[in-house]
């Protein structure tokens, strides 16, 4: 493959790291046990001194909290226990302060069901917001039996459709009942989302948006079935029938329009979409639509695509395919692209792709750390993820779970089994390991009873691990060697060194199965990188590449040795272990 033909300029969206809070458990500024907007700027001078340039705040608006901020029943209001607006603006002031941007969270494929547009919409037929939702008529059966007016499943629920009894019409939900989608085919709808989502937060100094679920606003005209691949279920999986649709790529033109005028990013979330040349019709520079995408490849690893909680085997060589996948996509195209492992839909990177066992979860972070904060892109981090987080325990129970996805899940794995005691351990298992839950516990401050999330005698929103004692950040925060202290380092080194990190091309090194292995070159000046990660429990053998060999190899930095032991020179990698070397060039 030819190598840098397109010269990418350098941009603050391109360099900067960025770190996602998710309001409800990040911190609790007055004792109700749920995070809010007053408790996050508390902590802004801890986000920047981890090497953060840019805040993602998930949902903040106001909502009844179906899906936890996604489903949005006013885009120009904030959802009360987080605050107001005007904490809002104080958050946005204080990021700037600091030196640092701020993006929102921009759900438009959906409002709540208590959005006023919707509830004028479901009001009568002849509403003039009818149309800016699906609505349905039922068909019928021989037997006279009403049915739904297609066969789609949704992601959170069995079918895609509920009944109103109101109009006697069913309306569409791609997600949960409580998220109906909104119609983008209708332009005074269209133009409306743009007001009050869009430019409402422009005017109030944005930075830019995590646009969600990007690809699902333009749906198959005419609404056909989906194919049948469970015939034994009554809906079937219908990601094909609302995905990439075809006129997607003209909204996005109006909103880029929209954003023209302001220097902001854009990062859209792409599910389903493992393709190239589709994810290219996105994000190439050419088409200007998105600045970037978030691909699932690598999140989506062991879970079934349509039935996220049905196991798929994988392992370590899998897992480096899928996180490179996309790494030379900015040598190749014009395009950029994206580095994460963790957001709040996924469970926690080292239970799921490294091992979080005690002995090893804190080589096995800074492990990953050190692969990410050396690959190509944008790297997004998620709270929690500085310091070592890990999956709730086996010993959780099925209450313990609140996101509507694993309730609904458990839920009807119940039903269906009418309580069967071995499928619902089975179910139990599933989501301890791919629960989005696990990434919405309460932040880790401290070690004393709430975690230093809220007040001790406050009852939070959701359990606090109890391996809050020993994964903290009070703990970290200047300890030596801690999984904090060396994402800082690292992420130091990754801006030190950004025309290598960020703009430099990826090139993989062919290893054994359980050894990562890749180069990382600044076309510009000729330097270059190597970096070797044990991805397992083992003790590994590698061999340095031609030419890293040689006296100009500098060690950079490791996660279990610095350059001032011997040990770095062996050829050896200790269980999760991770190393940087560098020449300058
Ligand atoms: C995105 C969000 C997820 C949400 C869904 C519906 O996937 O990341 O949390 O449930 O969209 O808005
Ligand atoms: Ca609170």
């Amino acid at each position: 493959m030819p190598h840098a033909t397109f010269q990418h300029k350098t941009t603050w969206w391109k360099e900067g790291i960025v770190y996602q809070v998710y309001p409800a458990s990040f911190k609790d500024s007055n004792g109700d046990g749920i995070g809010d907007i007053p408790g996050i700027i508390s902590k802004l001078d801890y986000i920047r001194d981890i090497g953060v340039d840019i805040i993602w705040v998930s949902p903040h608006f106001k909502s009844p909290q179906v899906d936890m901020g996604y489903d949005i029943s006013d885009f120009e209001d904030i959802h009360e226990p987080y605050g107001t607006l005007e904490d809002c603006e104080r958050l946005i002031r204080e990021t700037h302060k600091r030196g640092m941007k701020i993006i929102f969270d921009l759900v438009i494929n959906h409002t709540s069901d208590q959005h006023s547009w919707f509830l004028e919409s479901r009001s009568s037929k002849d509403n003039p917001k009818r149309d800016w939702y699906f609505w349905r008529a039922p068909k019928f059966d021989e037997h006279g039996n009403r049915c739904r007016p297609n066969n789609w499943r949704s992601q959170f629920t069995k079918p895609a459709w509920t009944w109103d009894p109101l109009t006697e019409e069913y309306y569409l939900h791609v997600y949960a009942s409580g998220q109906p989608d909104l119609n983008w085919e209708n332009e005074e709808c269209r133009r409306a989302i743009y007001e009050s989502a869009i430019r409402f937060w422009l005017k109030r100094g944005v930075d830019g948006f995590r646009i969600d679920t990007v690809n699902k606003y333009s749906k198959v005209p005419g609404l056909p079935d989906a194919p049948i691949t469970e015939p034994q279920e009554a809906t079937q999986v219908a990601v094909c029938r609302y995905t990439n649709g075809p006129r997607i790529h003209e909204y996005l033109k109006e909103i880029k329009d929209i954003l023209s005028g302001f220097d902001v990013m854009t990062v859209g979330e792409l599910p389903n979409t493992p393709d190239s040349n589709e994810v290219l019709q996105y994000i190439s520079a050419r088409s200007g639509e998105l600045n970037m995408v978030l691909n699932f490849d690598t999140v989506n690893l062991g879970q079934t695509p349509g039935n996220r909680f049905l196991p798929q085997p994988f392992d370590n060589l899998d897992f480096k395919n899928q996180l490179t996948k996309w790494q030379t996509l900015p040598a190749e195209t014009d395009a950029w692209t994206t580095v994460f492992l963790e957001n709040h839909d996924q469970g926690r990177s080292i239970s799921r792709f490294a091992s979080d066992l005690p002995a090893y979860r804190q080589s096995a972070a800074k492990m990953l750390a050190t692969i990410l904060a050396t690959m190509t892109g944008t790297l997004f981090l998620y709270q929690g993820q500085e310091i070592g987080m890990v999956n709730a325990p086996e010993s959780w129970s099925p209450d313990e779970y609140k996101c509507v996805r694993s309730v609904n899940y458990f839920r009807d794995i119940c039903a269906r089994s009418r309580n069967n005691s071995g499928s619902i351990e089975q179910a139990r298992r599933n989501l301890q390991r791919v629960a989005r839950d696990h990434a919405r516990v309460p932040m880790q401050w401290d070690a004393t009873h709430n975690a230093g999330f809220c007040d001790e005698d406050v009852q939070p929103w959701m359990s606090v691990l109890d391996v809050h004692r020993e994964i903290n950040v009070a703990d970290q925060i200047n300890t030596k060697g801690s999984v904090l202290s060396y994402w800082r380092s690292i992420l130091a080194l990754r801006k030190n060194y950004a025309s290598l990190f960020v703009y430099g091309s990826f090139v993989a090194i062919e290893q054994e199965r359980n050894l990562m292995s890749f180069l990382k070159i600044d076309e510009r000046t000729g330097a270059k990188s190597l970096i070797v990660a044990n991805l397992s429990r083992e003790t590994l053998q590698f061999t340095h590449p031609d030419g890293f060999a040689s006296e100009e190899t500098q060690f950079l930095i490791g996660t279990h040795s610095n350059d001032a032991e011997p040990e770095w020179q062996q050829q050896v990698l200790a269980p999760f272990e991770a190393r940087v070397y560098i020449q300058q060039g």
